[in-house]
């Protein structure tokens, strides 16, 4: 399978025949790495509904038909704006997909739509091609990070926040791959605003040091394949 840096914290797996966009933030997205009219994925799973990541989700869906996973506060907005298609879990809930599941998990961390529906953010554990890729969505460093790995894993990729004032920041989030301990970590979440830029080459580092993990730093558009 395939996993292409969309920009911002916005992910497209992808295994040839399917693909599930994660947080499809592009329309106003400074970094986007495409246009949203581009995509055409089978699935739009949303951490939570900041502006920043829920994104071009109903214009997207719309046009595809996509299968839409997002909190249960959130999948009823986006049921009132026309989306079909939906599926409304809440934290522990998995939602079984044509092509694997995605699960949702906690995240420490605040949220409300542009609409102003409040909701609580989440991370989400995907299970894509016999792989899994937890994406940690906006979240500070919290010790239960451990717990969700340990019982969701054992995690090929983590893709993880590192931009700090919004979310953790790259020292906490080396705290955070250790907790996790994935194969494989891809940071997101930077750089796209003045108020995150970080260093993400000392992130790498760092990590690397601990001898857990493998850090992959991707571009904007950049793909990495496993
Ligand atoms: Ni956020
Ligand atoms: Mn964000």
């Amino acid at each position: 399978m395939q996993i292409r840096f969309l920009g911002h914290a916005a992910f497209e797996l992808t295994d040839g025949d399917t693909s599930a966009l994660i947080d499809p933030f592009l329309t106003g997205n400074p970094k986007a790495a495409v246009e949203a009219d581009e995509l055409s994925p089978d699935a739009i799973l949303l951490t939570h509904g900041h502006a920043d990541h829920y994104g071009d989700t109903v214009g997207i869906a719309k046009r595809t038909g996509a299968h839409v996973v997002a909190i249960v506060e959130i999948a009823n907005e986006l049921g009132e704006e026309g989306v079909g298609n939906l599926h409304d879990p809440n934290l522990g809930g998995t939602v079984e997909l044509p092509w694997g599941s995605a699960k949702l998990v906690p995240a420490w961390h605040t949220s409300t739509t542009p609409k102003g529906t409040v909701n609580t953010p989440a991370g989400l554990i995907v299970k894509f091609a016999d792989k899994t890729i937890y994406h940690l969505g906006d979240t500070c460093l919290f010790s239960d990070l451990e717990l969700i790995a340990k019982q969701n894993g054992p995690i090929d990729v983590a893709l993880m926040c590192i931009g700090g004032h919004y979310t953790m920041d790259r020292h906490d989030a080396v705290q955070a791959a250790r907790l996790i301990g994935a194969k494989q970590v891809i940071p997101c979440h930077y750089n796209t605003f003045p108020p995150i830029e970080t260093d993400a080459q000392a992130f790498k580092a760092d990590v690397q040091a601990q001898g857990v993990s493998e850090v992959i730093v991707l571009d904007p558009g950049e793909t990495h394949s496993l």
